[in-house]
């Protein structure tokens, strides 16, 4: 497993930076204005890779209007959230932020207004030592060293209508192709993600993918993914079931990476980047036409319940399972907007339901995604068909001799499971945490941080195997020290 699957984006939309991770004036700022009680929180969270400035908001974006000194930066109408961009974080102050908090940097690139030179120019900004005129003035800029940016998003969402400078697939792969030969002329180390369609549901899905990769394969590392899941008109045992979504899903774009490959006679592996995913009600959402203008004014702060943190720990349990090929995700957002952590301007900053999965599996899972099979009865679902009732993903750190099980149990009754372990010498149990959902009647959204993992009460050790009973819609989380044979 690539240890960057637990990734958060950090986008310039609603409050997610302003009063989200940077707060000047704020009791608990840092000398920079960065909240240090949300930092904390980052680093509860276990997030390993954070991807900035968007989202939708990077195709409006000019990064030169984010540095150097913050008085003299100028306030921009941002089209994509109607908010207005003070411009207070740009690219040095997000990245001396990673920096503080040992996160791994994955910047976007404008390639919807902006093109090939500035995207050329900001990777020059960051990543070249000094003695050119963009590296100069980072220099000037308070920041001697270059930052190394490895990671690096062509652009966002580019398949969609509302994206400033959408562009057909074709002439997409083009400028992919142009923009990715001149940022690896400026740094040959760089990695590259070209857009993937933003949605599964989009009516160009699969052409795009095939199109992109078949002009700009050669020159990309991976391809991008989007979902968010919601529940639809009180369905909960598809919404339980967004996890198999999930999973067919990435099926879907695997195979057609590599059937490209092989029509193409690549031999190179592309990967993916699921570099949003999340639950989000954006059946709630109005519509950006119909939001005020304003400066960092609330976007899509959705509130979460239980039960959508089961979700979100069974999506985590699909990305597991396929980190064979997922490298990078990133849960969309980290902060206020459809996040797990929020705060009050001035005020406390809290956890969501969602951060209790995301932060125990981000520590646990660790070494080897191991291959996880159930049988077992199936859950019919109104939008996604028959699903397994029980969902697992188990890793394996040959190092540590640890092993973390995931087990999401979607069905709407108790499952008891019997896991098998018995490839595993000296199988020693060290705790069955769960999550209950909260599953009576509509979800019950929980603001305050009265949620967290329990220990699973009824679990009994045979030799080989653990049985375990299941509460209905429910997230499990059990941790075991083996002998490696
Ligand atoms: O995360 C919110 C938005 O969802 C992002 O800006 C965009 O990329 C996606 O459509």
């Amino acid at each position: 497993m690539d240890r960057r699957l637990f990734g958060c984006l950090v986008e310039h939309m609603g409050r997610c930076v302003y009063t989200g991770i940077f707060e000047p004036g704020h009791p608990a700022a840092d000398a920079d204005g960065f909240r240090t009680d949300v930092a904390e929180l980052v680093g509860e969270l276990g997030v390993t890779l954070v991807r900035y400035p968007g989202g939708n908001f990077v195709s409006g974006y000019d990064w030169t209007d984010g540095i150097g000194p913050r008085e003299r930066r100028p306030r921009r109408l941002d089209l994509a959230w109607r908010s207005v961009e003070t411009n207070q974080v740009g690219t040095d102050d997000f990245l001396a932020w990673t920096t503080r908090l040992g996160l791994e940097p994955m910047l976007a690139v404008n390639l919807g207004t902006k093109g090939v030179q500035q995207a050329a120019a900001l990777v020059e900004y960051c990543n070249v030592p000094g003695g050119t005129q963009w590296s100069d003035l980072r220099r000037g800029n308070g920041a001697p060293d270059p930052h190394g940016v490895r990671l690096w998003c062509l652009g966002n969402e580019m398949d969609g209508p509302w994206q400033q400078g959408h562009l057909p697939a074709d002439r997409y792969a083009d400028l992919a192709v142009e923009a990715a030969q001149a940022m690896r002329r400026v740094d040959p180390t760089v990695e590259l993600v070209a857009c993937g369609s933003s949605s599964h549901q989009m009516p160009t899905f699969g052409s795009w993918e095939a199109t992109v990769l078949e002009g700009a394969g050669d020159h990309v590392d991976y391809l991008s993914m989007h979902a968010y899941y919601e529940e639809h008109d009180g369905d909960r045992d598809s919404f339980l079931a967004s996890g198999a979504a999930m999973d067919s899903y990435i099926d879907g774009v695997v195979a057609t990476i590599d059937a490209v490959a092989a029509r193409r006679r690549r031999k190179r592996r592309i990967h993916i980047a699921f570099d949003e995913w999340n639950v989000w009600y954006q059946s709630h959402f109005p519509g950006v036409e119909n939001l005020p203008v304003d400066v960092s004014g609330p976007r899509i702060e959705d509130v979460y319940s239980t039960v959508d943190a089961v979700v979100v720990g069974d999506l985590l349990s699909t990305l597991v399972n396929h980190a064979d090929r997922v490298k990078i995700a990133c849960l969309a957002q980290l902060v206020n907007v459809i996040a797990p952590i929020m705060t009050e301007p001035g005020g406390a900053a809290w956890r969501q339901p969602t951060f209790h999965p995301f932060a125990e599996v981000a520590a646990s899972a660790r070494g080897n995604s191991l291959v996880a099979r159930t049988a077992g009865p199936e859950l019919a679902t109104r939008r996604h068909g028959y699903v397994p009732a029980v969902n697992v993903a188990a890793t394996h750190d040959p190092m540590s001799g640890e092993v973390a099980v995931f087990l999401t149990n979607r069905y709407p009754q108790e499952m008891t499971v019997d896991l098998l372990h018995s490839g595993f010498e000296n199988w020693t149990l060290r705790s069955v945490d769960h999550l209950p959902s909260d599953d009576r009647g509509p979800r019950e959204r929980k603001t305050a941080a009265t949620v967290r993992l329990t220990p699973l009460a009824r679990h009994r050790s045979r030799s080989g195997s653990t049985e375990l009973d299941l509460p209905p819609r429910s997230w499990t989380q059990l941790r075991a020290s083996v002998r490696t044979p």
